[in-house]
């Protein structure tokens, strides 16, 4: 199985293995798109993923709010998300390295807020590196993702 099947599919895995492998998958699949996703000139929001955001969340404003709430609202290690979910776009965010596949959602946009992630330029300052993380989003491979997935 290739990694979005396997986290699809996590109810066939044996449970004494079940947690290991949702440790490494969705730590394999979280960090390629977060990878993916970044870019120093990654263009500003438009497309269509900038008018779903709107007509879901209200505002980019609004939309950004809930993503850093929801980023540095995490206790612990985890991700927050920008997901097609069951009815459109939903934001919110997972522990550890659980993924937004495991519930059947398409991660779209997701930033690392483990320590690791932050901890060498920004020590425990998670909301500083948060909102710095999102002037290197890659808008344009987002709406790429949106646009494939919609
Ligand atoms: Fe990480």
């Amino acid at each position: 199985m290739d990694v979005h099947d396997l986290l699809s599919n996590l109810d066939q895995v044996p449970e004494a293995k079940r947690q290991a492998v949702i440790n490494n998958g969705g730590g394999h699949a979280n960090h390629s798109l977060f990878w993916s996703i970044m870019s120093p000139n990654g263009g500003e929001l438009g497309g269509e993923i900038a008018a779903a955001i709107t007509s879901t969340f209200g505002s980019h404003e609004a939309a950004k709010e809930q993503f850093v709430t929801a980023a540095t609202t995490r206790f612990g290690s985890g991700w927050a998300w920008l997901v097609l979910g069951d009815s459109g776009l939903e934001i919110y965010s997972t522990a550890n390295q659980d993924s937004p596949i495991m519930q059947g959602h398409t991660p779209l946009l997701g930033v690392d807020v483990w320590e690791h992630a932050y901890y060498l330029k920004y020590q425990n300052l998670r909301p500083a590196y948060v909102e710095a993380w999102t002037n290197v989003i890659n808008w344009t491979r987002v709406n790429e993702l949106y646009i494939a997935n919609a």
